[in-house]
């Protein structure tokens, strides 16, 4: 298994940590009815309500795309053992950062020459500078080597993006929102049965370094406790939403042994319409499918930022793949391209390790068990409710 601590004296600390990460679910048989919505292609039959496949009581769990302190979770007896289990006295010393009108992180005062806080969002900075903090993952080393990663998922309407991967036998690192897994549960358990590694973003997608520590921790303690209690797999990686990370968020990321996947490049495929044009985006993916013909990754490969979160982002991948698997040796998943195995506290999933000979239509099956029934599966509770969530994720995420 791979694994870079900045320092030893994390595995001491974590260990104390207080968790109840339970599940009824045994992801090595995880089984998708057969139903219209998880097999269809047409939105609102995907999206149409079904009773989630194991009992999800909102009085349980954050609100729904909201802070995951709120409902009363910061106040919970769980969450307060959990607070109460970390030796904070160690936590860096770095105050959460603000937002401007614009709704964008302020930097100004930032030293970004000596970043002395490694902040991401400043310097791109993935080396932790502070002790017992696990350092970041932000490329494939194997040479010509595509990182293929999926933000913001799950969700209902994304059977034909899901079954396009399958047909192309090709595993993704998939981040998986806390709110997406409450609302479209079997989209999550459909990513966990393709063999995808799943791995951790946020409950509700905010900027991790704009939270006190109690909301950094409650981000990412529900988020993974729901992926846990819905797919019966506790990831061990996670992505920050927009990138945003520090050395507090590191270390209390750290606590709950989870380990930070960024990237090297950016698709932008998310702002398409908005901040930048479609033709853009193509462009990048046109530039990005180049670099790997042209000696770009001769020596090291990436890990490319892209997002399953519409219509368009997907279609962006359904288009852009067949190129990428002929300019790139191989397309994997973030924890095949690293070698780590175990990318979730379960040991009864086991991912393949990187080969040299693989090829992106290779042999390279990592995962529990994908390539069952040809179905598919993805849906959600709470249609309508998404919708309007989805609405203000787009306030989030436009900025
Ligand atoms: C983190 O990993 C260590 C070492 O494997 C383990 O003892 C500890 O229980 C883990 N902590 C959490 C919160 O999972
Ligand atoms: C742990 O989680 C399970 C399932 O969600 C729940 O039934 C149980 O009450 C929880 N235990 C504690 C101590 O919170
Ligand atoms: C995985 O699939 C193989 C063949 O399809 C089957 O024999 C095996 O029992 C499956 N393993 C699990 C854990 O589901
Ligand atoms: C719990 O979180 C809410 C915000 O969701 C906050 O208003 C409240 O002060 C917090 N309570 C404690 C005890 O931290
Ligand atoms: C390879 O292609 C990329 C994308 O067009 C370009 O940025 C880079 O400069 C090229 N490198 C070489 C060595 O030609
Ligand atoms: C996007 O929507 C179009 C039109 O409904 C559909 O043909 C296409 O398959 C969808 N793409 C994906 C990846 O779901
Ligand atoms: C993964 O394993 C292969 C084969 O043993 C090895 O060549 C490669 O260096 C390893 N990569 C990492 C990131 O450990
Ligand atoms: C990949 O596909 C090509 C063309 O279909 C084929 O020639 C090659 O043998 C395949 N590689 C592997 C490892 O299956
Ligand atoms: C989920 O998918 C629906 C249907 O495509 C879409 O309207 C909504 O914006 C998506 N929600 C999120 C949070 O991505
Ligand atoms: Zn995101």
């Amino acid at each position: 298994m791979y694994r870079l601590f900045a320092s030893a004296a994390l595995v001491a600390t974590a260990s104390a940590v207080t968790t109840n990460f339970t599940s009824t679910v045994d992801p090595t048989k995880i089984n998708i009815p057969n139903t219209p919505q998880t097999t269809s292609y047409d939105v609102s039959t995907e999206c149409t309500y079904y009773a989630p496949p194991v009992p999800i009581v909102p009085t349980d769990w954050p609100s729904n795309w909201q802070v995951a302190t709120s409902n009363g979770m910061n106040t919970s007896a769980e969450y307060t053992a959990l607070y109460n289990s970390i030796n904070w006295g160690s936590v860096p010393n770095i105050q959460p950062r603000t937002l401007g009108p614009d709704g964008s992180l302020v930097r100004t005062g930032y030293d970004t020459v000596n970043d002395p806080d490694c902040w991401w969002t400043a310097t791109q900075c993935v080396t932790p500078k502070a002790a017992g903090v696990l350092k970041d993952i932000s490329a494939c080393p194997e040479p010509e080597t595509w990182g293929l990663t999926y933000d913001d998922g799950p969700n209902c309407s994304h059977n034909a993006f899901y079954d396009f991967l399958q047909q192309q036998n090709l595993k993704a690192s998939m981040f998986y929102i806390g709110s997406n897994v409450m609302n479209w549960p079997y989209g999550a358990q459909r990513g966990v049965k393709d063999g995808h590694h799943i791995a951790v973003h946020t409950w509700s997608h905010p900027m991790m370094t704009t939270l006190s520590n109690q909301a950094v921790l409650a981000e990412l303690y529900y988020a993974t406790k729901m992926i846990k209690y819905v797919t019966g797999v506790t990831p061990l990686y996670w992505r920050p939403p927009l990138g945003d990370v520090d050395d507090r968020v590191r270390w209390i990321a750290s606590q709950l042994n989870l380990t930070a996947i960024i990237w090297n490049l950016d698709t932008d495929d998310w702002a398409a319409g908005t901040t930048v044009t479609v033709q853009q985006v193509q462009q990048n993916y046109q530039n990005f499918i180049q670099a790997g013909t042209n000696g770009t990754f001769a020596s090291k490969g990436n890990i490319v930022l892209s997002h399953e979160i519409n219509n368009m982002t997907m279609d962006f991948a359904v288009q852009n793949i067949p190129n990428i698997k002929k300019a790139y040796k191989n397309i994997l998943d973030v924890a095949t391209c690293m070698n780590i195995t175990h990318p979730y506290v379960e040991t009864s999933i086991s991912f393949a390790a990187f080969s040299g000979g693989s090829s992106s239509n290779g042999s390279v099956s990592p995962g529990g068990n994908g390539s069952s029934s040809p179905n598919s599966a993805a849906s959600g509770t709470q249609a309508n409710a998404a919708l309007a969530i989805a609405a203000a994720f787009a306030v989030v995420a436009f900025l």
